[in-house]
């Protein structure tokens, strides 16, 4: 059991400062770029993704059901979820939507700039091992993860009465060792934005798989087909010829350029170090190139951190900034160790508003030491 001062819902209620409030209601809230040079994003400075108001679960009477395709159905108390066997692993998690105000034609939803990620340090019960304790049956092909937030969703087609924020894992994923059911991040308990008492951590999956407030676990015999798998959530791919509808998983290779920022002036004919932070799903980045000339030349960047499952790696490059005052385009490419690579172009017939990891452009000003203000 992890030894941490027990704290009231109250306390762990995420504060919108330092964060970029871009919804109220519900609360939806962007960590601010600058703030992503960190390796570790702190509680306070990580974004809130909500569909819904964030419930408060009085712990005294909180279970989490495991039912479904089990020998042995559990309701277990949030003391009894603490007793277990713990693991604490860093994980990247980033919002699939995240860069939707970069799209060419704006898309509905919330507007996204680079900050829908984070990187968190989660301890919590392996889902596997839960899984386990209930006696999974070998039939059972789809493991549905519900959160207790409900509510209409908007939009149309869509259901009628409020429904649950629920989703599913394959099988496979569901039983990874990097699976937790977690209730702290950074050392704390989980702050209600959070998923206060519990949540699911999935690493290398798009954020909306990590689902918050978790109170049933239900394992089923066929492919779970609900609202969040099906229509939102979910792309275009092709079976035998085909459109199917597929949900969402695993995340796509991303960079992005931290410093300088964006429109930020640099001083002509110095040294400028371009810094920035790169990441993947199920593999690992191995490079990261960048351009200064909007896409005709690249070079490639060192990485800061080494490459470590499911977390992100920050890099540099120092640029000779030209001596020519003007506009200059940065922009950068991360590939990982399968060679995928970042497109040229969002995907937007197959993905909608979602997987936005084209490489993009990051203007800057180079600007004569006089007009920077650096004589
Ligand atoms: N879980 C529940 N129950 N309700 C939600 O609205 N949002 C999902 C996921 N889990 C969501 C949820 C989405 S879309 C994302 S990106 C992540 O939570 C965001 O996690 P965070 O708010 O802790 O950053």
């Amino acid at each position: 059991m992890a030894d941490t001062e027990r704290t009231s819902p109250e306390a762990l209620l995420s504060s919108s400062a330092g964060l970029i409030l871009r919804q109220e209601v519900p609360c939806n809230l962007e960590t601010p770029v600058a703030e992503l040079r960190s390796f570790v994003t702190p509680n306070d400075r990580f974004y809130v993704r909500n569909h819904f108001a964030a419930p408060r679960l009085d712990i005294g009477g909180f279970r989490l059901t495991i039912d479904g395709a089990v020998r042995n159905p559990l309701a277990l108390g949030y003391d009894a979820v603490r007793a277990m066997p713990c693991t604490t692993r860093l994980a990247t998690i980033e919002c699939a939507g995240n860069s939707r105000s970069f799209l060419d034609r704006r898309a509905a939803g919330v507007q996204w700039s680079l900050g829908a990620v984070g990187t968190a340090e989660w301890t919590g019960v392996s889902l596997a091992h839960l899984l386990a304790e209930a006696g999974l049956m070998d039939e059972a092909c789809d493991i549905v993860v519900e959160g207790a937030d409900r509510g209409l969703v908007g939009g149309e087609p869509a259901p009628r009465q409020p429904i649950a924020y629920a989703r599913s894992l394959p099988r496979g994923k569901a039983l990874a060792p990097e699976v937790l059911v977690a209730y702290q991040m950074n050392g704390r308990d989980l702050p209600l934005d959070h998923g206060y008492p519990l949540r699911l951590v999935v690493p290398g999956h798009y954020g909306m798989a990590s689902v918050k407030w978790l109170t049933r676990i239900h394992a089923v015999n066929q492919p779970f087909q609900g609202y969040w798998q099906t229509t939102d959530y979910a792309y275009w791919d092709l079976q035998a010829g085909h459109p199917v509808r597929r949900p969402l998983g695993t995340m796509k290779p991303k960079s992005i350029i931290i410093e300088p920022a964006l429109h930020e002036a640099v001083v002509a004919g110095r040294i400028c170090r371009i810094t920035g932070s790169a990441w993947t799903g199920e593999s690992s980045v191995v490079q990261v190139l960048v351009s200064t000339d909007g896409g005709r030349t690249w070079r490639e960047a060192s990485f800061i951190d080494p490459a470590q499952p499911y977390v992100w790696r920050r890099w540099a490059l120092d640029w000779q900034v030209p001596e020519a005052p003007g506009p200059a385009i940065l922009m950068s490419r991360a590939v990982d160790d399968r060679g995928e690579t970042q497109p040229d172009e969002h995907d937007g017939a197959r993905f909608g508003s979602y997987v936005i990891n084209h490489c993009l452009k990051h203007e800057v000003v180079i600007a004569t030491p006089q007009n920077s203000g650096d004589q």
